[in-house]
């Protein structure tokens, strides 16, 4: 994956705009960090900065997510509340090196691998939602 021309793309998408323009956002700060992270230039603090921007957004997106989730019964819940608690540790673990200022010179490929990560679980379980929500429709 060439992370540096990442873009939306509408296999992304699972029809429902709030979530989507939310994981935009995430691929934006994501492309974000990377550039910040590539620059010599740009001080830890700052690095600093634009990863908590993206963890804040993540953190806060799963939760919306959930609740939507919640909200039109989605029978896939229970499933993809535990990918999301797998994502916060995987999450909460890179932080902590992040926030401490150890292993920077690792950071770029943890990012790397958390975009990963984030984008696999887009495709393969938050598309699911659309999927949940066209079956709802025909059967109306
Ligand atoms: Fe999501
Ligand atoms: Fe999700």
């Amino acid at each position: 994956m060439n992370h540096k021309n990442l873009e939306w793309s509408d296999k992304f998408s699972t029809d429902i705009l709030s979530i989507d323009r939310q994981h935009q956002e995430l691929i934006y700060l994501s492309q974000n960090l990377l550039e910040v992270l590539s620059n010599n230039d740009t001080h830890i603090a700052e690095k600093q900065t634009a990863f908590k921007d993206l963890v804040d957004h993540a953190l806060a997106h799963f939760e919306y997510e959930e609740r939507i989730m919640r909200n039109i019964g989605y029978p896939g819940l229970e499933q993809h509340l535990r990918e999301h608690e797998d994502l916060r540790n995987e999450v909460a673990n890179i932080a902590e090196d992040v926030m401490n200022g150890n292993a920077m010179e690792d950071w770029k490929g943890l990012v790397s691998l958390m975009q990963v990560w984030v984008l696999r679980h887009i495709v393969a379980s938050d598309t699911q939602i659309r999927e949940f929500l066209q079956r709802e429709d025909d059967d109306i």
